[in-house]
């Protein structure tokens, strides 16, 4: 399986600032075949960047989408309406299900909508801080996992990515903590495991990392078993760093 590495931008960048870091980025980064790189830019953006966007190297995600395809739902923007734009979709991040307040169901639909337009959801879940402390990590991660894939069918199932990202451990929370090697490794092998007692086939369905993930940490967190990548938050802004997660990426590709 391929290595991922997915830099999600959130709120940052203007226009021209992204348009002038994916110019850079394709101009560093080698092609490589079995390291695939998304990035996640703020939607104002994605339309200009689709058409500068050298595919063969990197792809676009959207960070949210809404779950209808058209109709009168001021100010969003569905999945339909990205079609060639992006690949990917990042859905249930930790902003859009705690800032935001998207709950279960909003994205179990969003993830059938993203489906249903031929875009990867990568779909996030994640225990807070407080429900680490009461012990609820397997049962919240078992709940997010199964809801978020409820209208997904075992054909469907290797067409969506997860990402386990701790809310605690986002670079951006107040008292954000490091993950260490082994709480990744217990979620990312119980995630395994729900996906596989539910779909079966939960093999191919690539599992990432997402919390303050950086260059100093991305090669220990993407060699523990099972984890097939990482998504960058703060890190993906500073190009330099981003570059460096993915050699680092290509470096421990297995
Ligand atoms: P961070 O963001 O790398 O800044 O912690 C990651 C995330 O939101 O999952």
């Amino acid at each position: 399986m391929k290595t991922y590495v997915v830099g999600n931008w959130k709120m940052n960048f203007t226009v021209g600032e992204a348009s002038i870091y994916l110019h850079k980025i394709q101009r560093k980064l080698p092609n490589y075949r079995d390291v695939a790189v998304i990035v996640a830019p703020p939607m104002i953006a994605l339309q200009s960047l689709s058409l500068q966007v050298d595919v063969h190297k990197l792809k676009l995600a959207a960070q949210n989408g809404f779950y209808r395809d058209y109709g009168a739902y001021a100010g969003e923007t569905s999945f339909s309406q990205m079609v060639g734009l992006v690949d990917y979709a990042i859905i249930g991040s930790g902003e859009r299900r705690y800032v935001f307040g998207e709950d279960d169901k909003v994205i179990a639909r969003k993830v059938s909508a993203a489906l249903r337009n031929k875009i990867t959801p990568i779909l996030c879940v994640g225990e807070t801080e407080s429900e680490r402390a009461y012990g609820e990590t397997a049962d919240v991660l078992r709940d997010q996992v199964l809801s978020g894939l409820r209208d997904v069918s075992k054909e469907d199932i290797n067409k969506v990515m997860i990402v386990y990202e701790p809310i605690w451990a986002i670079s951006s929370e107040e008292s954000s903590k490091l993950a260490s090697i082994d709480e990744v490794t217990d979620a990312v092998k119980f995630i395994r495991n729900v996906l596989k007692e539910s779909f079966d086939e939960g093999d191919d369905v690539p599992v990432l990392y997402g919390g303050s993930v950086n260059p100093s940490n991305a090669g220990a967190y993407l060699t523990i078993p099972g984890v097939n990548g990482v998504l960058v938050g703060g890190s993906s802004l500073i190009l330099s760093e981003f570059l460096d997660i993915i050699e680092i990426a290509k470096r421990v590709q297995r």
